[in-house]
């Protein structure tokens, strides 16, 4: 696996391997990789060529009281993680290359980031839509791959990519999910032990969630308010959102069909996770 970390000699590697004919899959990460990540990777590892995994915090998706800091780093472990995996190159660029002074320009959404977390996240995804749309023009990818539990994330993507004719295929991937069902994120290793027990509760809520569909209801109503007494139920949880929402347009829903998604954004003491599930779907293809 080759690692690059300037933004020329990653666009030049592309250029070349484009000019053989390779397809190329792109992985975008934050790094601090995990089960989730990975299954991205086997998938792009199957369908391209060759597979580009970026490792970059991005500075201009995090608020001002969020957790750039902090944020969990190893890039030690993580380059292991992807030499094994069988990843060709890592591109770990650096903050001041790819937001040098003066840097002015962002991709913004005009509708789809406003609900969920772009409710108490402003300016998160413009953020991810601007460093998407800069990795996908350095690493020119056919394919980017993204999981399903960053929901909002992968509409959002994929509406960019639509309306300004980007020409990479933007490939959802099923949640990966601890045994007990917490779906996997970097974040998770922010949890105390008895924070991560509560944190089950996100899971919990969804199975309430499936269950109420399964048994007919149709009344939004009912299945948030069953899966907020669920999140409730845990002391250290207080919730975000919890809705049932369109999985195109992620406006809310107020009589439950077959294409409902059930999300929900919860704090843990101070970590905020989220998790999704599509009503209809069964459990091992949805997520
Ligand atoms: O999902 C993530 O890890 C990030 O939001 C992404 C897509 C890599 C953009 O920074």
């Amino acid at each position: 696996m080759k690692t690059i970390a300037t933004i020329k000699e990653m666009n030049d590697w592309a250029k070349s391997h484009l000019l053989l004919g390779d397809s190329i899959g792109l992985v975008p990460t934050m790094g601090y990789l995990h089960e989730g990540h990975l299954s991205l990777v086997n998938k792009a590892r199957h369908e391209n060529d060759l597979v580009v995994t970026s490792i970059f915090v991005n500075p201009t998706q995090f608020g001002r009281n969020e957790d750039l800091s902090v944020y969990p780093r190893d890039p030690l472990g993580d380059s292991a993680k992807l030499e094994a995996a069988g990843v060709d190159v890592l591109f770990m660029p650096e903050a001041d290359k790819l937001y040098g002074a003066g840097y002015e320009t962002f991709v913004e959404l005009e509708r789809l980031p406003l609900p969920l977390c772009g409710k108490s996240r402003p300016g998160h995804f413009r953020g991810v839509a601007t460093i998407v749309l800069k990795l996908f023009n350095i690493v020119q990818p056919q394919r980017a791959y993204f999981g399903n539990k960053d929901y909002q994330q992968l509409q959002v993507i994929k509406k960019m990519v639509r309306d300004l004719n980007v020409n990479t295929g933007i490939i959802g991937c099923p949640i990966v999910r601890e045994t007990d069902g917490l779906a996997m994120s970097s974040r998770n290793s922010y949890l105390s032990t008895t924070e991560r027990k509560q944190a089950i509760c996100l899971y919990g809520a969804l199975m309430v969630a499936r269950r109420l569909f399964a048994s007919g209801e149709s009344d939004s109503k009912v299945y948030i308010q069953a899966m907020r007494d669920k999140v409730m139920a845990e002391p250290e949880a207080v919730v975000d959102y919890i809705s049932l929402v369109d999985r195109e347009t992620l406006e809310n829903i107020t009589i439950v069909s077959g294409d409902a998604l059930a999300v929900l954004a919860v704090k843990i003491g101070k970590t905020r996770l989220i998790d999704n599930m599509l009503l209809a779907e069964s459990a091992s293809k949805n997520q």
